[in-house]
């Protein structure tokens, strides 16, 4: 018997009408992928209310390296309540806050004195990031990459390079903003080589010093070592190093935003550890604290020292149960060699998505790193043509089936894996079949 349990259909009664009052006091914008009301959760397994158990290979968008309901986190996060859960770390300093820099600050790449600043959410991390460098260098400007996601607050939303549904309607936007061209090897020109297409936009991304804005007023290029929105895009290995090399040349800082690639998911800790590049900043959240919220600023201490007194900060930033529950997801990543389990994940489901490839036309690409895999629907593998609508279907017939999967991709055309890194082989087989099996299903009927 497989872990998929579908009492009714999705969604049952009790999640109807629960979803039914939440039409009537939540904004729409706020719509739900999965209707289906979630009673409880553990590991890769959610249990909603009507008696229905999923598989959740979403992992709160990234969010559970550990898994839900991980025990070790909910213990540390239970002591840490018992003890106090807020006085605002700059009235009155705490320890778990301390105990997770020293870690931090242990464990990015690079070499030299590392610091660490903790916030709630990726958004804000990449902000603070930003405000940092600003303050270190003295210089104003910021680039960022095209299919870049970084949040939606007003600078965060400004750097996102999506505009349905990220920025379309929420302007004016922030200003001294700009951005260089990330390569998507998949959608190059014809003929174009993985390795020349990296190189044609690390040349684009130096252009712009003589055409956009001077390299003397860029603090900082913000970049996803693989980006994850965008449809978990993996730049040829050339890339990155060259970024680097190029603001290291115009004293530019480099900030990864490993908000999705963090924490083991690619199968190293850190997604720029497999292109040999170590930032001067890194950006945390999602899985740092297993869904708690928090987020995390942690590189050179030079940076993050240049920053003046209370100009960085926020009421329940680094929070203490949360900095606990952050403390208990670096044991766990390391008790359970989650980072050794990504690779193996990944080589399981690499193997599987390309089988699926060799049975479906519509699958065009599959790719990604460690466990961070996905793949691209196209109408054919000739013209690429981004086959959304396909990818809206499989999506939810998965739903219905007992098998969640999220949507990514600048055409919102990719089906992404973000799953708790504990999920059985079993488990994620089982999903697996159920995408197959969704694969291989017709068009839905339009509603
Ligand atoms: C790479 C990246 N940066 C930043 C963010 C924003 O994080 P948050 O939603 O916690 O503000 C996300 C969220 O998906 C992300 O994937």
């Amino acid at each position: 018997m497989g872990a998929i349990v579908l009492r009714t259909p999705i969604p049952g009664p009790r999640s109807l009408e629960i979803l039914r009052r939440k039409q009537a006091v939540v904004p729409g914008a706020l719509s739900v992928h999965v209707p289906a009301v979630v009673a409880s959760a553990g590991g890769a397994l959610v249990h909603d209310v009507d008696g229905n158990t999923l598989i959740d290979l979403s992992g709160g968008i990234g969010c559970l390296n550990v898994g839900h309901g991980n025990r070790a986190v909910a213990e540390a996060m239970k002591a840490q309540i018992d003890r106090f859960w807020h006085t605002d770390f700059t009235v009155m300093p705490y320890e778990p806050y301390v105990a997770l820099a020293e870690r931090l600050a242990a464990l990015v790449p690079g070499a030299g004195r590392k610091k660490a600043a903790f916030f709630n959410s990726g958004a804000e991390a990449v902000e603070n990031a930003v405000k940092f460098a600003r303050a270190f260098t003295g210089r104003p400007a910021v680039i960022a990459f095209t299919g870049g996601f970084h949040g939606r607050t007003l600078l965060a939303m400004t750097m996102t390079s999506k505009t349905h549904p990220y920025k379309a309607g929420f302007g004016p936007f922030a200003p001294e903003v700009y951005r260089a061209p990330y390569p998507y090897p998949y959608r190059a020109a014809e003929g174009m080589s993985p390795e020349a297409c990296g190189q044609w936009c690390a040349d684009q991304f130096e252009a712009m010093f003589t055409t956009t804005v001077a390299a003397e007023s860029v603090a900082a290029a913000v970049v996803e070592p693989i980006q994850g929105e965008a449809g978990f895009i993996v730049p040829p290995p050339g890339f990155l190093p060259r970024i680097a090399e190029i603001c290291r040349r115009h004293g530019i800082l480099l900030v990864a935003d490993e908000v999705q690639t963090g924490l083991g998911r690619t199968g190293r800790l850190f997604a720029c550890e497999h292109f040999g590049v170590a930032p001067d900043l890194v950006v945390l959240a999602k899985s740092l604290a297993a869904g708690m919220p928090l987020s995390a600023v942690v590189g050179r201490a030079d940076v993050l020292d240049a920053a003046g007194d209370s100009t960085i900060g926020g009421t329940y930033v680094g929070n203490p149960v949360a900095c606990a529950a952050a403390l208990a997801v670096c044991d766990e990543i390391e008790r359970l060699g989650l980072v050794q389990r990504a690779e193996a994940l990944g080589a399981r489901i690499r193997a599987r998505l390309e089988r699926m490839q060799d049975a479906h036309a519509a699958i065009g690409e599959v790719r990604g790193l460690g466990a961070m895999l996905a793949i691209e629907l196209v109408e054919d593998r000739r013209s690429r043509v981004p086959a959304a609508r396909r990818t809206a279907d499989v999506l939810r017939t998965c739903v219905e089936r007992g098998a969640v999967f999220l949507r990514a991709g600048l055409h919102g055309n990719v089906i992404r894996l973000l799953l708790p890194l504990v999920t059985p082989d079993a488990e994620l087989d089982e999903a697996l079949d159920v995408l197959d099996e969704a694969l291989a299903a017709g068009p839905r009927p339009t509603a």
